[in-house]
């Protein structure tokens, strides 16, 4: 029996099924599986055998193991159509710490301050559209707010021609990788066969998006440096490699389109998903409001309140635990590699599951009940509490994240009394490699006061 064959137990259906099962009820689908135990096997069309770790101790060994033979960047290959061959999603070994090391100082925490005041403007103008409408989908209006906050951090400016266009061609190319069967599609028009296709409107859009960034990299370049507008571009500008040499115009655009990309959706779906689990609670809803009433006193939070709202911070941990966007994440082994004491072979891809570790009853009693105080009660590991991923290739976004959540939750329920519509039901739905609500999470929003003038 060949190594492969001795993977653990999982559902037998052909690779197409098994492909489109995950792409249509993608949790559902996993926790059907979890039926098979605590590890178990599946393979999805295109991308292989995945073997699901749900342990938290198996996941700390995969987490703290050589990533020369555990390559997420290699897992993330589909991503490279997108965000291009030299980001750090989609590298490993050398060039992946290469391209880290980058991009780290930017991302930093202390950084998030700079980040505060735009982060609350585009809340506020959230806050005024809401209040006059009957009932808004919250989706869609966090990732046009984490859009434009991302977009400021790392072109330094909100207006302008090129700030419109690189928003609306990111708005139109994200769209178009949101599809539901984003994994199917990648199948049927692999990128290497398509990339130069005039009809896949992807990639026509990318086109787009690339000519428009290599002008504002090109003009940014012309530039002396104590002219440029402080933000992730001109980091990126005047930074070198470890051994002199600059960072290539390439390099740049696949910079700031991975941040883009993997700074924007992640934080609105995870914001939209909080307002799913916080609005129906409404002894979680009085709470979040006395402590802002108590931190904030009467006033719209400042940069200072957010550290103090501890919890608000323990409720967007929560929600990220009970709705976290990423399942799982992944690791192609490139040799023989040990964990919970059975060995897998090169060629096999573990996957420490997300979604399934934060449902374990012993680590999270009650799981399926929203709970913040449990985060006040007890300190989880990262090998416990995981939406940001681990190792090597930890988020590199998760301050920039949990920031960004708090200042527009924190704004949003200071100046907005929301609730969410009668019978509202939001089922978990993929967008892109995402989960998402199906509903988009739709709410109802009142002005709480004249705060939302300020
Ligand atoms: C709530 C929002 C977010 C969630 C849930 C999230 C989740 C994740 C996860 C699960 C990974 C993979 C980790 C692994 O393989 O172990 C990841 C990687 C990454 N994220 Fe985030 N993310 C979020 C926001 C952000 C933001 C705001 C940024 C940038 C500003 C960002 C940038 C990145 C980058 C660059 C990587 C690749 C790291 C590497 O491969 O070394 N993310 N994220």
């Amino acid at each position: 029996m060949s190594a492969l064959n001795s993977l653990p137990p999982g559902p037998t259906s052909h690779p197409i099924v098994q492909l489109l099962r995950y792409s249509f009820r993608p949790l559902a689908f996993l926790e059907d599986c979890a039926r098979w135990g605590e590890t178990f096997s599946f393979r999805l069309a295109g991308f292989g055998d995945m073997v699901q770790l749900t342990r938290p101790e198996d996941i700390r060994e995969v987490f703290r193991g050589d990533p020369a033979i555990l390559h997420a960047g290699e897992g993330n290959a589909l991503l490279a159509t997108l965000v291009g061959d030299t980001s750090v999603l989609v590298l490993d070994d050398a060039p992946h710490s290469r391209q880290r090391r980058i991009l780290m100082p930017p991302l930093k925490g202390e950084r998030m301050l700079n980040f505060f005041e735009v982060m609350q403007s585009e809340a506020l103008t959230t806050a005024r559209t809401w209040a006059g409408e009957d009932s808004v989908r919250a989706d869609t209006a966090m990732q046009s707010i984490t859009l434009r906050v991302i977009l400021r951090a790392v072109l330094g400016i909100d207006t302008g021609d090129d700030f419109a266009e690189l928003e609306d061609s990111m708005k139109r190319l994200l769209t178009e990788a949101r599809h539901p069967l984003v994994l199917v599609m990648y199948n049927l028009f692999p990128p290497k066969r398509h990339a130069n296709s005039r009809i896949l409107p992807f990639y026509r859009l990318k086109r787009r998006f690339d000519e428009c960034l290599y002008r504002v990299i090109a003009k940014r370049r012309a530039m002396a440096a104590g002219q440029r507008p402080a933000c992730l571009l001109s980091d990126l500008q005047e930074m070198q490699h470890d051994d002199g040499s600059g960072i290539s115009d390439v390099e740049i655009r696949d910079a700031v389109v991975t941040i883009l990309a993997a700074g924007h959706d992640t934080t609105a779906l995870s914001l939209a998903w909080a307002f799913e689990q916080i609005l129906p609670r409404a002894d979680v809803v009085a709470r979040i409001e006395a402590e802002l009433a108590d931190v904030c006193e009467g006033q719209l939070p400042r940069p200072q309140d957010i550290a103090q709202l501890d919890y608000l911070d323990a409720a967007v941990r929560e929600s990220l635990r009970i709705r976290n966007i990423l399942p799982f994440v992944v690791r192609v082994l490139k040799d023989d590699f040990t964990v919970g004491g059975v060995t897998y072979p090169a060629g096999v891809i573990l996957c420490p599951s997300i979604h399934l570790l934060h449902r374990r009853e012993d680590l999270y009693p009650q799981a399926e009940t929203f709970r913040p105080e449990r985060y006040m009660e007890r300190k989880f590991q990262s090998h416990e509490w995981n939406p940001f991923g681990g190792g090597n290739r930890a988020c590199l976004g998760q301050a920039f994240a949990l920031y960004e959540m708090k200042v527009v939750l924190a704004t949003l329920f200071a100046t907005l009394t929301m609730t969410r519509p009668e019978g509202a039901v939001s089922k978990p739905v993929r967008r892109g490699i995402a989960v998402g609500p199906s509903d988009g999470a739709r709410l109802q929003a009142k002005y709480r006061n004249n705060l939302a003038d300020a």
